[in-house]
């Protein structure tokens, strides 16, 4: 068979459990939940280590609490998390045996990474680490020149010769640590590619053997050859073997799913934050709303992607009041009408004009995002449903041949049990759902 049929076939099995499970919750945390101004202000404001070294130091989330979160993760409908074991700063959440620069070095002294996986578990979470390629903590790591380290201008570096090889030594050893100390992994998501490095250079066949090696079934993003800029080679028929399991888009939605230029499926998770930022940022009031929160998540469920959504925890442990409003929120409509997301995926008809399908087999999922004046139409589905209720409490919709109607013979008209020349005026919801159930 050839290798790349066989590659994307076994990317396919592999990633079956993720696609169905639909929605995730990223973690971005480390030091910079201290400085509140983003993950990337050392690099934005060429901050020295010197002066990071500050925040290190005093480290201390005394109200961490990892069987909270999972709570909070399980009740918002989240199947899986990921967590910031090392972020650009080369800070890590755990304790290896190839730094100091780690919590355990911290006054917090705890490892985070293994309270977090063993919290996820027992709720029944898939657990996921995110690792950054980028280090601009590690002495071999390129600073003078590269494009993004805090020291990229700083003639003090000029000459300073950096061994990348011993930089890839430490990032395997990593990597490895990872695979090896904290039982079963199920996603690794690397962060990220860029014009200076890209698959080969970060020794991405040697590290992927050797994940697998660990964790057969573990699936790993696409930034090991890709960033949120491109995809790399998992957007063509011939995926290199470091192309990774899933494409991750950022902060966007492609506007027609992820296929090849031969039409295959590409498994995919879009990422988003809930403000404007990935690290706790307290001035950073842009929040989006859960309504709006779930109509993405069913627009990327409706596209056969997933949504992984960001939660930023504060320098002492726990979630920002506003997220976990928002998780509760996401949690209120999750318990009636998950039904509609997990195990579903693009139906076999156009999008409509009142929002979204989402499809389970036989049962097809109306997301009624533009409440109708009048029945609701569902283009060409006459005489092709069996039945038909809301999701959210099994009340019956039906289906009614107003005289209004006539001219459209094909098409589909249900409402809500309402004499049929009324019009619904309903308290908002984020989306109401409607199952069908089709012959
Ligand atoms: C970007 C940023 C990073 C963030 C990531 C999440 O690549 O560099 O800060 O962790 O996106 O996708």
């Amino acid at each position: 068979m050839d290798q790349y049929i066989k590659r994307m076939n076994e990317r396919d099995q592999r990633t079956e459990w993720f696609l169905n499970d639909r929605f995730g919750m990223f973690l971005h945390w480390g030091l910079y939940s201290i400085h509140g101004k983003n993950e990337w202000y050392p690099s934005d404001n060429k901050v020295s280590t010197k002066e990071y070294q500050t925040y290190f130091e005093e480290f201390n989330p005394v109200r961490f609490n990892a069987k909270e979160w999972a709570k909070m993760a399980k009740a918002a409908g989240m199947k899986y998390a990921v967590l910031t074991t090392k972020h650009h700063d080369g800070f890590c959440l755990f304790d290896s045996e190839f730094t100091d620069f780690k919590v355990t070095n911290t006054p917090f002294k705890r490892d985070i990474i293994k309270e977090f996986v063993e919290a996820f578990r027992a709720e029944g979470l898939k657990v996921g680490l995110y690792y950054s390629l980028l280090d601009w903590h590690h002495e071999e790591y390129p600073a003078y020149g590269d494009m993004y380290h805090p020291s990229r201008d700083d003639e003090a570096f000029k000459n300073k010769n950096r061994d990348f090889n011993k930089y890839l030594t430490y990032m395997h050893n990593q990597v490895e640590e990872l695979m090896t100390k904290y039982g079963k992994i199920d996603i690794m998501w690397f962060d990220f590619s860029y014009k200076d490095h890209l698959g080969d250079d970060w020794k991405g066949r040697e590290l992927i053997s050797m994940i697998r090696k660990y964790q057969p079934h573990i699936i790993l993003n696409g930034r090991l050859e890709g960033s949120g800029e491109s995809y790399g080679s998992i957007m063509t028929d011939e995926p290199q073997e470091f192309a990774g399991d899933f494409a991750c888009p950022e902060m966007i939605i492609p506007p027609q799913g992820l296929t090849t230029k031969s039409g295959r499926q590409i498994p995919w998770e879009a990422c988003f934050t809930l403000n404007n930022n990935w690290g706790y940022s307290p001035n950073d009031k842009m929040y989006k709303n859960s309504s709006q929160l779930i109509r993405k998540l069913v627009e990327c469920t409706s596209k056969n992607g997933n949504m992984l959504l960001n939660l930023s925890p504060t320098a002492k442990g726990d979630f920002p009041e506003i997220q976990v409003k928002i998780l509760q929120e996401i949690a209120e409509w999750m318990k009636k009408s998950s039904e509609s997301i997990y195990n579903c995926k693009k139906a076999d008809l156009p999008k409509p004009e009142w929002g979204r399908y989402t499809q389970n087999g036989k049962k097809l999922y109306a997301h009624i995002l533009d409440e109708s004046i009048g029945a609701i139409c569902l283009p060409g589905l006459k005489g092709k449903v069996k039945k038909a209720r809301v999701l959210s409490d099994g009340s019956e919709v039906v289906a009614i041949s107003p005289w209004v109607a006539k001219e459209f013979p094909d098409d589909l008209f249900i409402n809500y049990g309402l004499p049929e020349w009324m019009s619904f005026t309903f308290e908002p919801t984020p989306d109401r759902v409607i199952e069908l159930e089709l012959i």
